[in-house]
């Protein structure tokens, strides 16, 4: 399934599997070059915002290649990323970091009720088939307590912000992407944001999932943001 037609459904899903499974190899120097470091920033921003440390369990949903679980393990956190994509999860395997990486499909988690203490996402929301079933499981596995913390790109609302930062997500990123890795990928991703509900239609979602005290942060005048909450005790 080609990825031009921004696809839904079953074909989203496996056209979104194949991606990652294809540009794997070279996704972490890609993330670094194009955000000149700024994702891993972010990363951090979302641990710093649900205080991962020692003592919590963590879900890593749609871990990738597991930049935000190898942070998490960093402070001491037990981790154990999720993601759907083979290749991904081979180079989360490569990483020495203390976490269990398995593959399973964010709105079918293979995680029992109630086992971790914290769940974080990063830049996944957009290539989900579906938001509510996954954030249902994200619930589903937390512990009464529980936090959780979404990061995810965004487009920034003013006009001059909005234009300046279309030309680079949208022409520099998918030109560069394309000569260093897979051209179709990287012209989908700026695309693909718009899968992506407005900001209060995310928190409402994740209200809805069952999740209170959300609250949105915006990252670079727009270009990101972070969704948290909490499942009730
Ligand atoms: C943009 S990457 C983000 C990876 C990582 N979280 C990071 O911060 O770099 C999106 C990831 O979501 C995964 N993904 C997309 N849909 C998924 C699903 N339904 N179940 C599990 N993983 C999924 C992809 O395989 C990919 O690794």
């Amino acid at each position: 399934m080609a990825l031009d037609a921004l696809p839904s459904g079953t074909d989203k899903r496996a056209a979104v599997r194949a991606m990652f499974d294809r540009i794997a190899p070279r996704y972490d120097g890609l993330n670094r070059l194009l955000t000149a470091g700024l994702d891993q920033r972010w990363r951090r921003f979302a641990i710093d915002s649900v205080r991962v440390g020692t003592g919590d369990v963590v879900l890593d949903l749609a871990c990738g290649t597991g930049d935000l679980a190898e942070q998490c393990a960093a402070r001491g956190a037990r981790v154990v990323g999720v993601d759907f994509a083979g290749e991904m999860l081979r180079g989360a395997r490569r990483r020495a970091v203390r976490a269990d990486f398995l593959q399973g499909d964010a709105a079918r988690l293979p995680l029992r009720d109630a086992t971790a203490t914290v769940a974080v996402c990063g830049f996944a929301l957009r290539n989900f088939v579906e938001l509510p079933p996954v954030f249902t499981e994200l619930e589903r596995v937390l512990a009464p307590g529980g936090r959780v913390a979404l990061l995810e790109v965004d487009r920034p609302r003013a006009r001059v912000l909005r234009t300046g930062h279309s030309f680079y997500f949208d022409r520099v990123v998918p030109l560069i992407g394309g000569l260093l890795s897979d051209r179709s990928a990287y012209a989908y991703l700026p695309r693909s944001t718009v899968y992506l509900p407005p900001g209060e239609e995310l928190c409402a979602l994740l209200g809805k999932a069952g999740f209170t005290a959300v609250q949105r942060r915006e990252l670079l005048l727009g270009s990101a943001q972070i969704l948290t909450g909490e499942v009730p005790r």
